[in-house]
């Protein structure tokens, strides 16, 4: 079957956060995506409209087995229906968790530059974040593991929150890379988040493996957030899941979640999370191969029109991490010189942390004609701001 991602949708109408702009701006920063999410989806959610009637859900064993599916099917995980909980998005579940399972005196260790919200789920807590940031060499992320054992020894460290595919640097931790990092945990008695929301959007010719997979020692020590949100763009449904093997600290979290009001479904998210995994397959690879074709015009006009900007390889996620050291050290300030110049809406890097005040984030998630417009603004508002500083 093939997928029309070349229409261009009219968001402003849907109270859409990411197109709550000015007239003539061209929203390309939150992780939301300008396609239709797949018709398996829409079908799933129009019959339930058809149904007239919106009280109160459960949470049906088919919702927890479209998951063990999926993950089994894609990415040879076996989880077992006990250990899915659901929740009413990954942020809801990491603030949660951090409530239930740390104290006010504790840490919770990130790996910078990383997904923004981390910061805030800690820090809105009480609790202290310790970052460990990632080496940057040659356009490429490591993680600085003598740094991070440190981090993760420190008494005070209770939790740790990994991000696999990593958001905004798009890289697929490879095994080798998540075995140190669960047995460092493991070793110090970390408890180990890893939000694997993006592993659907893993470009194509790459691995991505659970965490939890990787060895028994460290599913016994890891909480995995997973959800079809991403890759299936239904982050206003609401819907997520909480995957944990170990049963006390899966009973600890339940109890977290249900005492924050955050583990009923709204009337439509169990369907649409069902539909996608169910029977959106097919859709996503369309998606991906669509994905992969925009991140490639995206790069090769940086190249040819704006070489000093690089953008650093991914290997998932459909937002591209612009390395923008050679012309500035304060991406706050170019990401508001480029909006109010082209009208362009791009994210700083400065609010992931780590060395993101170089970079800014571009989601290119969008029709093509649409992400020729923003090129289009990003190479005029690039070149008018290096006029304008020399
Ligand atoms: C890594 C990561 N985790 C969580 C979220 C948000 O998840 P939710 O909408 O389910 O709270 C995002 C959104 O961009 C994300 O990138």
């Amino acid at each position: 079957m093939s997928y029309n991602f070349d229409k261009v949708l009219d968001r402003k109408p849907t109270n859409s956060h990411k197109w709550d702009v000015g007239e003539n701006e061209l929203p390309m920063w939150v992780a939301d995506m300008d396609f239709e999410t797949a018709p398996a989806v829409t079908e799933a959610i129009q019959k339930r409209l058809s149904q007239n009637a919106f009280g109160y859900s459960i949470i049906p064993d088919s919702f927890k087995e479209s998951i063990a599916s999926w993950w089994k099917r894609r990415y040879n995980w076996e989880i077992e229906q006990d250990w899915v909980l659901f929740c009413t998005g990954a942020v809801p579940a990491i603030s949660s968790i951090v409530r239930k399972m740390t104290n006010e005196l504790e840490q919770v260790v990130v790996l910078s530059p990383v997904y923004n919200i981390f910061y805030n789920s800690i820090v809105n807590n009480n609790r202290t974040v310790l970052t460990s940031e990632l080496e940057y060499k040659n356009e490429t992320y490591a993680i600085d593991f003598k740094d991070l054992e440190d981090k993760l020894s420190d008494p005070a460290t209770s939790l740790f929150i990994f991000c696999n595919p990593h958001n905004p640097i798009g890289k697929v931790w490879d095994e080798k890379t998540l075995q140190k990092v669960g047995d460092l945990c493991v070793k110090h008695h970390v408890l180990l988040i890893s939000d694997e929301l993006h592993c659907d959007l893993t470009h194509p010719g790459y691995q991505y493996t659970p965490m939890a997979s990787i060895s028994n020692e460290i599913a016994n020590q890891v909480i995995t957030l997973v959800a079809a949100s991403k890759a299936f763009n239904l982050a206003g449904l609401q819907s997520s899941a909480i995957v944990i093997a170990n049963e006390e600290i899966r009973k600890k979290v339940d109890r977290g979640i249900n005492t924050d009001e955050v583990a009923e479904p709204n009337a439509f998210a169990i369907q649409a999370t069902e539909a996608a995994f169910n029977y959106g397959e097919d859709w996503l690879h369309a998606l991906n191969h669509y994905l992969e074709e925009n991140r490639q015009y995206l790069k090769a006009s940086l190249e040819n029109h704006c070489s000093e900007i690089k953008m650093v390889p991914s290997e998932a996620t459909y937002l591209a991490w612009l390395d923008c050291s050679n012309i500035t050290e304060d991406t706050t300030f170019l990401t508001k010189y480029i909006r109010e110049k082209t009208g362009l809406y791009l994210s700083e890097g400065e609010i992931f942390g780590g060395n993101g005040d170089k970079f800014i984030r571009l989601n290119y998630a969008c029709p093509k004609t649409i992400l020729e417009n923003g090129v289009q603004r990003l190479i005029k508002g690039i070149q008018l701001f290096e006029e304008e500083m020399e």
